[in-house]
This record gives C-alpha cells, sequence and structure tokens, in this order.
C-alpha cells in the first residue's frame, strides 16, 4: 500500500509492523498506537522478517526503528498477553523462545540501526532501543522500566546492554525504582545519543540517517564489530569476523574511491564493494 506520502508501505504481523525504504534508510515501523506502540509476539515476528529483507537489500544502507503516532516508540511488551503468554516461569521461558528470534535478528543485525524515539519508551521498548547502535530522542521522549512494579524480570541481554549505556548505578535506579526519566534526564545519563526539539525530530533523524547511509557501508560494519566486541563478554568476541571485517575495508573499491574523492575534492559515491 502506499502512505500519503506515496511512499510503499508493506505490512507485517497483521498490520501492526509496517516497513518502508527510501534513499538507502529502511524504516522499521512499530504500530499499535491505541497501546502506545506495545509489542505483541506476532510483531516481534514481524521485525525479525523486516530485518531479514533489510539485510538481503543491499540498497539499504542504515534502518530506522520507529513508532507509529507521535506518542510512543515502544510502551513495552504487550501487557494484554501476559496472562496467556507469560503467566508463569515455564510460560514465560515459552515466550522467551517465541521472541527470541526478532531479539537475535535485532542483536546480530549486521547494518547501522537507529533508534528514533518520541514519547514512550518503555520497559521491552528501551530494551529494542538499546539493541540499536544509536538512540536519537525527541523532546518528548519518556524512559523508564516498570519490571519491578508489575513483577516480573528482565533477562541478561537487555541489562548487559542498559549498563553498557548507563553503567551499573544508574541501571540499579531505573530498575529498583520504575520510574521514568525525560529526555534531558536519559542524555544525562547516556540512554540516548542525543536530544532534539520535537519540531526538529523528523528532519533530524532523516539527516542522520541519511548521513551514514552515504558513508562507507564496509567501514560501518566494521566499526560495528569492533563495538560489538568491545562490549561483549570476553569469551563471545568475534576477533576472527572483526579481523575479516577490517582487511574487507582496505581491499574494497569503496577505499579507492575514498582516497580517489578526497583527492579529487568531491563527495564519495561508496558501493558497499
Ligand atoms: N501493553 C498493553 N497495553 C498497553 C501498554 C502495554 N505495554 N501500554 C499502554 N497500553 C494501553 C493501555 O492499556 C491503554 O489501553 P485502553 O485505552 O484500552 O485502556 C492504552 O494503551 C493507552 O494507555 P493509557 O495508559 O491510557 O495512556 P497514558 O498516556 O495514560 O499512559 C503509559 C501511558 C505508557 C504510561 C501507560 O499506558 C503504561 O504505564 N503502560 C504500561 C507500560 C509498561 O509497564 N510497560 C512495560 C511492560 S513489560
Amino acid at each position: 500500500m502506499r502512505d500519503g506520502l506515496g511512499r510503499e508501505v508493506r505490512a507485517f504481523a497483521a498490520g501492526k509492523m509496517l516497513a518502508w525504504a527510501e534513499a538507502g534508510v529502511g524504516h522499521a515501523v512499530f504500530n499499535q498506537p491505541d497501546k502506545h506502540n506495545a509489542i505483541s509476539l506476532d510483531m516481534w515476528d514481524g521485525l525479525a522478517a523486516i530485518l531479514d529483507e533489510f539485510a538481503a537489500d543491499p540498497g539499504i544502507r542504515a534502518v530506522v526503528l520507529e513508532g507509529a503516532g507521535e506518542r510512543a516508540f515502544v510502551s513495552g511488551a504487550d501487557i494484554g498477553q501476559f496472562d496467556a503468554e507469560r503467566g508463569d516461569a515455564e510460560a514465560q521461558r515459552h515466550y522467551e523462545r517465541r521472541t527470541r528470534a526478532g531479539r537475535a535478528r535485532l542483536a546480530g543485525f549486521e547494518k547501522p540501526v537507529i533508534a528514533a524515539i518520541r514519547g514512550y519508551c518503555l520497559g521491552g521498548g528501551l530494551g529494542i532501543a538499546l539493541a540499536a547502535d544509536l538512540r536519537l530522542a525527541a523532546a518528548d521522549a519518556v524512559f523508564g522500566i516498570p519490571a519491578a512494579r508489575l513483577g516480573l524480570a528482565y533477562g541478561y541481554d537487555m541489562t548487559r546492554a542498559l549498563v553498557a549505556a548507563v553503567g551499573p548505578a544508574e541501571a540499579c535506579m531505573l530498575l529498583f525504582t520504575g520510574e521514568r526519566v525525560g529526555a534531558a534526564e536519559a542524555l544525562r545519563m547516556g540512554l540516548v545519543n542525543r536530544v532534539v526539539p520535537v519540531a526538529e525530530f523528523a528532519a533530524a533523524a532523516a539527516a542522520l540517517a541519511a548521513q551514514i547511509a552515504q558513508n562507507a557501508p564496509l567501514s560501518i560494519r566494521a566499526a560495528k564489530l569492533a563495538v560489538a566486541a568491545a562490549t561483549a563478554d570476553p569469551g563471545l568476541r568475534d576477533m576472527a569476523g572483526l579481523e575479516a571485517a577490517i582487511a574487507a575495508c582496505f581491499n574494497s573499491a569503496d577505499y579507492r574511491e575514498g582516497r580517489s574523492a578526497f583527492r579529487e575534492k568531491r563527495p564519495p559515491r561508496f558501493t558497499g564493494a
């Protein structure tokens, strides 16, 4: 289907996930606005399917995750499914298995991912944002981890990402209190990279994605692997993969193009090869 701006938008998870692409940037949209974009099980499957397509498309150089509407990025897991899908520890293990594909797809995604955050970014929604490489927040963004108010707990991966971003003391503050913090406080603690006034947010997100999409894809891939290695548990560092990615840069046509463009004082045209 085409949206109001004439973009070809594809629906996943019965329309609760949307995907569109423009100018080298793939957009995955959490689209359950009547629940502040709470993420249900089928939305995890939809996210994995969208990321598979973006990974396979060489024309996509960067991915933006965003929430539909103006009020939320993602308000966490869909609590409406908790009785049926997460009622006790055994059900939770099943729920974890169901969401694993989507979480693993996002965690291992090869291309740069930006979380563009307006409004509520809570619980599992914050987990999704933390799994992105960059977090751009609008001034109206609100962050929090209400697990202790609900009686549930998050697994290791999300907590590790949280601690890597804000350090253990701020992580404990967010986890123990369950309190919500605004964009300025989130910026102070390192939860987000930048905060942008609401009126400038869409343009800022588009400009950031475009800037990254224009850069050399193999360089960014190597950088992403290096950052992942720097923050991974020592036994899980993919040093061989990183070395291969660095070698691929130095052997690439894009590296030659980068040098030529510099000499000729013109913008480079990278192809990812
Ligand atoms: N799962 C399911 N439904 C959700 C939801 C979630 N995570 N977050 C919001 N909703 C629903 C509300 O139940 C409400 O539905 P209703 O209109 O049928 O009553 C609708 O979204 C609008 O939310 P509402 O609470 O009326 O909006 P608000 O602006 O007053 O508050 C929040 C917004 C996000 C602060 C509040 O909805 C909230 O605390 N949600 C739960 C967040 C959470 O605990 N997430 C972690 C889950 S692990």
